[in-house]
C-alpha cells in the first residue's frame, strides 16, 4: 500500500461526534496529519474546534459547523432509550451533506456469549444484554440511513489515562478469577490508526461495512492485572473467585463477566493488511505505563 497515493486529500474535513476517549485520540491524530477536524461534546470548552451537541437536551450544532464536512465519525453510544443520539438529531442534516464516508464506533457486545470461541464479522450476532440489543438496533439504523457508513466493532478500549493502572491507582481493583474466562481488548491508538489506514487506502481496498478492531491476544483479566503489578513493582492482591466477588459487583460489572468471547481481527489485519501497533496487552500496557 505504501507506494499508492492516499485516498484522503487535504481538502477533507472531519466531523467527530463525541469527543470522549476514542474521539479525542482520533481528532488529535488526524489533525497532526494535517486534516481539519471539528469535535463535539455536551458542554462548552475552550477548544476553538469544539462545539456543543447534546441530543438529550435538544442542543444541535449551528449550520456553519457542517460547512465543508466530507467525513463523519460517531463515537456516541445509544441514549437511555436505546436510540442513536446522532441519527435521532442529525440524520437529515448528515444525509443532506452527502459525506464521502461515515464511521460508527460500535461494540463487540452485539456478538453475545460464545463461551470463549472466536467471533468474526460474518458470524450471526446474538446480543444477550439489553444494551447490546440497543447497540445492534443502532447499527441497523445507521445501515438503513443510506449514509456510506462503516461500522467498527470494538472490545474493551484502553490507553494512556484509561487502563488497569488507573484502576490500581484509584484502589478500585478487584482481582477476580473465573475459569476459562477471557476478554478481548484494543488500544485506543489502534482504533485511530486502523480507521485512518482504511481511509487512506479506501480506493484500493474492498469495502467492508462491518469491521472488528481488536488485538491479537484475548486473555484473562488476571494476566493483565498481574502484568501491571509487575511493571509497578508491586504485589498483586490475592484473586477472589467470581462466584464470591459477584455479590459486590454492580449489575453492569457482573454482566461483563457473563460473556466470554475471542474477537477475531483477521478481516482487518490479514485480509485488509492493517498492522497493529499494540498486538497484545503487554505492548499496549507498556505504552500506558510510560505515558501516564
Ligand atoms: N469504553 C469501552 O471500553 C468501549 C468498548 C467498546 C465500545 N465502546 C463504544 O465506543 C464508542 C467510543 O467509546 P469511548 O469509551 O471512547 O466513549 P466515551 O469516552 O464515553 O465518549 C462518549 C462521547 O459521547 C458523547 N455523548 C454521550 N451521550 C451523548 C448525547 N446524548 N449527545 C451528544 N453526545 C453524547 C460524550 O460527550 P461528553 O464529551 O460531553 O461526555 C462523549 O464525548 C462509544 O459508543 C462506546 O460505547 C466503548
Amino acid at each position: 500500500m505504501k507506494n499508492l497515493a492516499s485516498s484522503l486529500s487535504k481538502k477533507n474535513k472531519f466531523l467527530i461526534l463525541g469527543c470522549g476517549f476514542s474521539g479525542s485520540f482520533f481528532a488529535k491524530t488526524i489533525r497532526q496529519l494535517g486534516y481539519a477536524a471539528l469535535t463535539s461534546s455536551r458542554s462548552e470548552n475552550k477548544d476553538p474546534n469544539s462545539f456543543v451537541f447534546d441530543s438529550e437536551n435538544g442542543i444541535v450544532p449551528d449550520e456553519k459547523i457542517f460547512t465543508g464536512i466530507t467525513h463523519v465519525l460517531s463515537c456516541i453510544p445509544p441514549d437511555k432509550n436505546g436510540e442513536d443520539p446522532v441519527l435521532k438529531s442529525l440524520k437529515n442534516k448528515l444525509q443532506s451533506l452527502s459525506p464521502e464516508w461515515v464511521g460508527y464506533l460500535s461494540t463487540t457486545g452485539v456478538y453475545g456469549n460464545t463461551e470463549g470461541d472466536w467471533v468474526t464479522e460474518i458470524d450471526q450476532t446474538n446480543p444477550c444484554q439489553k444494551r447490546s440489543h440497543n447497540r445492534l438496533n443502532c447499527e441497523k439504523k445507521w445501515v438503513e440511513s443510506g449514509l456510506p457508513v462503516q461500522i467498527f466493532r470494538l472490545p474493551g478500549i484502553y490507553g494512556p489515562g484509561r487502563s488497569t493502572f488507573e484502576t490500581i491507582r484509584n484502589q478500585k481493583i478487584r482481582v477476580i478469577s473465573k475459569k476459562d474466562q477471557v476478554f478481548s481488548r484494543i488500544h485506543v491508538a489502534d482504533i485511530t490508526k486502523a480507521i485512518i489506514y482504511l481511509l487512506q487506502n479506501k480506493n484500493y481496498l474492498k469495502f467492508h461495512q462491518i469491521i472488528n478492531i481488536a488485538d491479537d491476544e484475548p486473555c484473562s483479566q488476571i494476566e493483565v492485572i498481574q502484568y501491571c503489578y509487575d511493571l509497578l513493582g508491586l504485589k498483586m492482591p490475592k484473586p477472589i473467585l467470581f462466584e464470591e466477588a459477584k455479590k459486590e459487583l454492580s449489575p453492569i460489572a457482573q454482566s461483563f463477566w457473563l460473556e466470554n468471547r475471542r474477537v477475531s481481527n483477521k478481516l482487518l489485519c490479514k485480509t485488509l493488511g492493517y498492522k497493529l501497533i499494540y498486538k497484545n496487552y503487554k505492548l499496549g500496557l507498556k505504552n500506558c505505563f510510560l505515558n501516564s
